[in-house]
């Protein structure tokens, strides 16, 4: 059974055909989901799809890039109470981002360490989104040492890598691992222990070769499977596996009971 750690069902691209779609996902050898929030309505209705799906898990977040537009405190006290929700399994995605929003990196730091400082309160992980923020997300994490976490969709350095590996992180691959440029996540995979990997859609996007430029869904993970077993050089069943073991204690779902 795969496990998908990271995706958007509550995106527009899923409109026409969300509930089919998730309908569809144990034939296709998914067993769990865990869907992201990135601001307080999609908070919400990844709450609502993780209480109509057995193995649907919610995260609940504040994306950096939806901050400027979008933040009020009424809405962040809001997500707060929805962070305590039985199946809100982690708090996410938040992080800094740089590459769409260089405007306001004040107030994004400012958002990822309150969110953080929630997740610790609630003994829940974070799942970080760092785009083109490598320094300035690594200061604040060393800043709370006690804190488990995942870089989701790694794109960082070898180097930075082992440092949180060192500390306990977790690092997320997805579908640009499939892509031809893509030298620096394998370098960063191989060196990842396989207790340690995630692996992730971000559906609907980051959609893997071959089917890179149309709507990513978690039943296009089996190219990411392959691509990691393919580096780590173990069968593809085993990466599967693993990385389902992996998302169980990362969520802190070991007592759900499902086959691997
Ligand atoms: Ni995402």
């Amino acid at each position: 059974m795969i496990f998908d750690t990271h995706a958007h069902y509550d995106s527009g691209a899923f409109n026409a055909d969300r509930f089919e779609i998730l309908s569809a996902m144990p034939g296709m050898n998914v067993g769990g989901i865990v869907n992201p929030g990135c601001d307080i309505e999609s908070s919400r209705t990844a709450i609502a799809l993780a209480e109509k799906y057995d193995f649907v898990y919610a995260a609940v977040g504040w994306h950096p890039e939806d901050i400027a537009d979008k933040f009020t405190e009424e809405a962040f006290s809001e997500l707060c109470t929805l962070a305590e929700h039985p199946k809100c399994v982690a708090i996410g995605e938040i992080g800094l981002d740089y590459y769409w929003d260089r405007e306001h990196k004040e107030e994004q730091k400012k958002l990822f360490r309150r969110q953080i400082e929630l997740a610790l309160r609630l003994n829940k992980p974070v799942i970080v989104h760092d785009r083109e923020a490598h320094g300035d997300s690594m200061e604040i994490v060393r800043d709370y040492p006690g804190l488990r976490g995942v870089f989701h969709c790694y794109s960082g350095s070898a180097e930075m890598a082992k440092e949180l590996l060192k500390r306990g992180w977790y690092l997320g691959f997805d579908g640009p691992v499939t892509y031809k440029n893509a030298r620096q996540s394998h370098e960063v995979i191989e060196l990842c222990p396989t207790d340690r990997i995630l692996i992730e859609t971000d559906s609907p996007y980051l959609t893997p070769v071959p089917f890179r430029g149309k709507r990513n869904d978690s039943g296009k993970l089996i190219y990411v499977i392959e691509k990691i077993a393919e580096i780590k050089k173990l069968p593809p069943q085993e990466i599967e596996r693993l990385t389902f073991i992996n998302a169980l204690k990362f969520y802190g779902l070991e007592d759900i009971n499902v086959q691997t």
